[in-house]
């Protein structure tokens, strides 16, 4: 080996890793998924759930840091009330089988949102999954549910001191706990299934620079390929972050 191929190896081995990505999900299709094959609207939301299991299992594969998975708005509360109680027993369920397998795979689980409307069951079952989970460092799964970014942004707002100058790190930490959330970088990939292209207040602090995919795809039909094709699309893609690039700056 040459010496100049040593100070490349040594300059290389000095490059940081590049930061585990925060990749979030609008799960959205389950609806139109069942009602375009002749079924109840709850069927699409069962299938919805294989799908989560999917696509932890790929993120964890794929090394992503963070994956966030929006399951139940706040304005989804306006759904009809057996469509909700699926919903909600989905979600308890969901918990109920995986929290063991996580916690031996060191998946953290956290749920991002209100809890006080919750029933207390699931409130319980909530606590006992990110008790169980909480050493988990391989990726942070946090679900969104009873979750408005605007409800949260305003419950953060209200706790910062008038007397200090607020700064976006404190805010973000608020914002973390307003939610109930353990502290994690900033959204880099959002994706939106289902074929819509809005936000539906889902991490509107979070998401500021975040690069935006939409799926035509319906979230029951969302497989680890699909996850891949978007990281590729995201890698693919040129942050800038409001500069300029080093070779364009004159
Ligand atoms: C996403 O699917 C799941 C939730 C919002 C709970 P939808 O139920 O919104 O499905 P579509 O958009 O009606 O097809
Ligand atoms: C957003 O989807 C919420 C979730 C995926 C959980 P919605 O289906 O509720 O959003 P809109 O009504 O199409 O904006
Ligand atoms: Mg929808």
């Amino acid at each position: 080996m040459q010496k100049s191929d040593l100070r490349n190896l040594s300059l290389a081995r000095r490059e940081p890793a590049p930061a585990p990505l925060h990749v979030a999900i609008i799960m959205d299709g389950n609806g139109r998924w069942a009602t375009a094959r002749g079924l109840a609207r709850v069927a699409g939301h069962r299938r919805g759930a294989a799908s989560v299991r999917r696509a932890v299992e790929a993120a964890l594969k794929l090394g992503v840091g963070t994956l966030t998975l929006y399951a139940f708005s706040s304005d989804n509360w306006q759904r009809p009330a057996p469509e909700v109680s699926a919903l909600m027993r989905l979600f308890h369920d969901y918990l109920r089988k995986e929290t063991a397998e996580c916690a031996a795979r060191g998946i953290r689980i956290a749920v991002i949102g209100r809890r006080d409307r919750l029933a207390p069951a699931l409130r319980h079952e909530i606590e006992a999954a990110e008790r169980a989970t909480a050493h988990g460092r391989a990726l942070v799964v946090r679900i969104a549910v009873d979750y408005s970014a605007r409800d949260a942004i305003l419950r953060a707002a209200a706790r910062l001191k008038p007397a200090r100058e607020a700064t976006r790190e404190e805010f973000s930490r608020q914002l973390a706990s307003a939610i109930h959330s353990p502290a994690c970088p900033d959204v880099d990939l959002l994706i939106r299934t289902g074929g819509e292209q809005r936000l539906s207040d889902f991490l509107l602090w979070e998401s500021a620079y975040a690069e935006l995919y939409f799926s035509p795809r319906m979230w029951p039909d969302f497989e680890a390929a699909d996850l891949e094709a978007a990281l590729d699309a995201f890698h693919s893609r040129q942050r800038r972050f409001g500069t300029v690039l080093e070779a364009a700056a004159g």
